[in-house]
């Protein structure tokens, strides 16, 4: 897809962002009073990581963020999604805020306001500190209520320039690859506490939503969870069952109890663990919601496997389809559906596409630049699905490109290269792809096209 996208139907005031998180960018993991997270113990324990490379140094954001800035800058974007680092803020997971902590991310959100970009923050993505794994992690309620405490203290100091918050990015990742797959931090492969962690992460989002609130009366909240479409392999009645248990699992158990429909009664029964429920609990989950934050990559076919983990579906490569180096499938279509999705079944009345984007083997060719036309035409045809779904009545307010940078990109490694910006890991040099100039390309011509019909 190569001319211009019909992006007419996005609003005037549409949220052009990129998105990156704390552990995958800043590095400087020993400075400043930050302790370890659960990323840091697992990124170095031996065979975790592909080539065994850890979040250390990573973009060394947490020294070059003004250069990152400048490039947003150049990008033409008027939003930008971070995460704040919990083990930088509240180092020992609860108890006394670190004030060098919070001093780099106070001192980010002035510069990003002064730029003119709007910070969206994110308050939990992935890097729980160590000593609260130590004492049980999502697993165990209190991390709940320590969530919440850490969120109080990042609003109640960020919460006069900073509107936009998100409370956990993707917890499905944390939950069921942390804890059940075992490929993320902190490795688990234990059904029962992946579903008691879920279960705590809901609770902590919804408490952390109310602590949120507390601190800044027009906070505008949501959650960001990564979901897919999901197709069955055959028309069997097995597959069809597969695919709905495999939509229960990654799409309607994190959708469900923040809607107030409580956890679904079918993927209770499919793990058969008892959940850690007490009264109020689900009331406290299902907090309003100023909005709902997608991330979309891929979609998922499915067939039946009775043998198989949870949820017995059993994921069906499906061949001569497009992939991204992460062997992922390309199907633009599906961001379209779930844009939808969330607009017809869900009631969102705001949605933000917080995550989409691809990774590709890009390389600095002699004459300094980073030619990646596949990225390129992944960007164009997930714009040009959204544009789709504005059309259709989804409310979408904002576009976060994954990512700004190359980076950290957990149990892979820096091998995989998500950003519009490619860096050069060896002197920390950024080179803007032709991905990151056709987006900003994009951006500025959806803005002169505003800005003529206004
Ligand atoms: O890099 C991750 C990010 O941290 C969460 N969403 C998916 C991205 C690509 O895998």
């Amino acid at each position: 897809m190569s001319g211009p996208i019909d992006l007419a139907a996005l609003p005037h005031d549409f949220l052009w962002g990129t998105a990156t998180s704390a552990y995958q960018i800043e590095g400087a993991v020993a400075e400043d009073g930050r302790s370890p997270s659960i990323w840091d113990t697992f990124s170095h324990t031996p065979g975790k990581i592909d080539g065994d490379d850890n979040g250390d140094v990573a973009c060394d954001h947490y020294h070059r963020w003004r250069e990152d800035i400048g490039l947003m800058k150049q990008l033409g974007t008027n939003a930008y999604r971070l995460s704040v680092a919990w083990p930088r803020v509240v180092p020992d997971g609860d108890g006394p805020v670190n004030p060098k902590g919070l001093a780099f991310y106070d001192e980010l959100v002035d510069a990003l306001l002064e730029a003119g970009i709007t910070p969206s923050v994110t308050l939990y993505h992935w890097d729980l500190p160590q000593l609260l794994q130590d004492r049980g992690g999502w697993p165990d309620r209190d991390t709940a209520e320590h969530f919440a405490a850490y969120a109080a203290a990042v609003a109640r100091r960020l919460g006069d320039r900073v509107t936009h918050w998100t409370t956990l990015n993707e917890p499905l990742c944390s939950a069921w690859i942390g804890h059940l797959e075992g490929t993320m931090a902190p490795g688990l492969t234990d059904l029962t506490a992946a579903v008691r962690a879920s279960y705590h992460l809901l609770l902590g989002h919804g408490l952390a939503a109310a602590a949120i609130r507390a601190a800044v009366p027009d906070a505008a909240v949501g959650i960001v969870n990564n979901l897919s479409t999901v197709h069955a392999a055959g028309d069997s009645p097995q597959d069809e069952a597969a695919a709905r248990r495999m939509d229960g699992h990654v799409n309607r158990w994190w959708l469900d109890p923040v809607h107030g429909r409580g956890f679904p009664a079918d993927m209770r029964e499919v793990y058969g663990v008892e959940l850690p429920e007490r009264p109020g609990d689900l009331e406290t989950i299902a907090a309003p919601l100023d909005w709902l934050g997608l991330n979309y990559y891929f979609p998922a076919t499915v067939a039946d496997d009775p043998a198989g983990p949870v949820p017995h579906a059993r994921p069906v490569r499906r061949d001569g389809v497009p992939r991204t180096g992460m062997d992922w499938e390309i199907d633009a279509s599906g961001i379209e559906t779930l844009l939808l999705r969330l607009t017809d079944e869900y009631g969102a009345r705001r949605l933000y596409v917080t995550e989409n984007g691809s990774s590709f083997p890009d390389v600095v060719r002699p004459d300094g630049t980073v030619d990646d036309p596949e990225r390129q035409d992944y960007l164009v045809k997930h714009l040009a699905a959204c544009a789709s779904a504005a059309r259709k009545g989804a409310p979408l307010a904002g576009y976060f490109a994954w990512s700004l940078l190359d980076n950290f990109e957990w149990a892979y490694g820096y091998d995989k290269r998500f950003g519009l910006v490619h860096v050069d890991y060896r002197t920390q040099a950024r080179t803007i792809k032709g991905s990151g100039h056709r987006y900003a390309d994009i951006v500025r011509d959806h803005r002169s096209r505003s800005r003529r019909a206004a």
